[in-house]
């Protein structure tokens, strides 16, 4: 496929999910609406899916990830499928203790975010040779997997740098930036990496970039307090952040640092802390990833092939991983959330209310810039 048929094919296919989504989350439709995969006997509705994200730290994996797919998985299935949730807090070895204890207890079916894309190969082989299919979500996990559900990660890294262009203006070489991407055992961080430095490059100024250990916040506003001290405060007039957890580091070390204003910073998520800033204007931007689509995605391949059928239906694309070659998937386009446009992305798609936005400390920038 060409890459803009695959676009139009992507867009056409979230359109569709996003469409379903909203109809099964209508009150209305609660527990009717839901259209089963045809075929599937009742026996083969009682089956057990084994559920594994990677950390807890990032909001949206059990804010919103794990009780999407949950939801799907028991509108799929009548309510007969039982999930099994683990969380490997960040630590590649205890999530593949976690796939030997889902492959002892005998589920049907994996769908797994690693920690570590490559140190997780070994378990996705040891499930398939149980006969487990493995779909990998969000992350592209190596090994045998059957399916893939994500976002053009790629193009992530470009809104990203693209925003921080933006807030640059003519200024984008009056100084330094700093980089800051995600972990290095994530594929997911080098597609966001290389989707950025595909737009800045040769635009900015580069000072100091970093990979960030485990994602983590802490190590981020770390990071940038050595950044600032290095290339001298003043210096550094723009910060890329791969999501909105580093950012809120980062953010941190720039008040610390007394930098006022502060300088434009990017985000990734979405998180309500990250829209916050951004409607205080402490952060720039953040990427929306609407994860409703991405979970029913995961959750109606992962049905499909616990059910012996395959997911061929419902994919849009293919992608290969280092060890497997034209993994079928479902990649979903993202948004640029910037302070213009929180109404039409986040509260539109019901993801936040204002309310939930706008609390008493928001109140004032909220009303500054129309959010009502
Ligand atoms: C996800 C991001 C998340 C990051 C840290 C990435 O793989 O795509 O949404 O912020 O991991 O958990």
């Amino acid at each position: 496929m060409n890459t803009r048929m695959r676009r139009a094919a992507v867009v056409v296919a979230a359109g569709a999910m996003a469409v379903s989504l909203a109809a099964c989350g209508s009150a209305k439709e609660a527990g009717g609406g839901e259209k089963k995969p045809s075929g599937s006997a009742a026996a083969g509705d009682a089956i057990k899916v084994g559920l594994l994200l990677p950390e807890n730290q990032t909001a949206r994996y059990e804010k919103f990830d794990k009780p999407l797919i949950e939801k799907k998985i028991a509108d799929l299935t009548g309510g007969k499928a039982q999930v099994v949730y683990a969380n490997a807090k960040q630590d590649a070895t205890t999530q593949n203790s976690q796939v030997d204890t889902m492959i002892t207890n005998k589920v049907n079916v994996l769908i797994v975010d690693a920690v570590d894309a490559k140190a997780i190969a070994g378990s996705v082989k040891k499930a398939k040779d149980a006969g487990i299919p493995v779909v990998a979500y969000d992350r592209l996990a190596e090994g045998p997997i059957d399916g893939y559900t994500s976002f053009d990660n790629e193009e992530v890294g470009k809104v990203q740098g693209k925003a921080l262009l933006e807030a640059l203006g003519d200024k984008a070489k009056d100084g330094q930036i700093v980089m800051m991407n995600g972990s290095v055992t994530d594929p997911n961080a080098a597609l966001f990496k290389k989707g950025a430095h595909s737009v800045l490059d040769g635009k900015v100024n580069i000072g100091k970039e970093y990979d960030t250990k485990e994602w983590k916040p802490e190590n981020a506003n770390t990071n940038m307090a050595g950044a600032l001290s290095a290339l001298g405060k003043d210096k550094v007039i723009g910060v890329y952040s791969a999501n909105d957890g580093m950012a809120g580091g980062i953010i941190t070390a720039l008040k610390a640092a007394g930098l006022n204003p502060l300088p434009p910073v990017t985000g990734q998520d979405a998180e309500l802390a990250g829209v916050q800033r951004i409607v205080a204007g402490e952060q720039f931007m953040s990427v929306y990833k609407p994860y409703a689509p991405e979970a029913a995605a995961a959750a109606e391949m992962a049905v499909a092939l616990a059910q012996g059928k395959k997911a061929d239906d419902i994919i849009n694309n293919k992608v290969d991983s280092p060890t497997t070659k034209g993994v079928p998937s479902v990649l979903i386009p993202v948004v640029s959330l910037t302070k213009s446009n929180i109404k039409d992305t986040v509260v539109k798609d019901g993801v936040y209310t204002v309310d939930e936005i706008c609390t008493d400390k928001y109140a004032a920038a909220c009303a500054a810039i129309g959010l009502k």
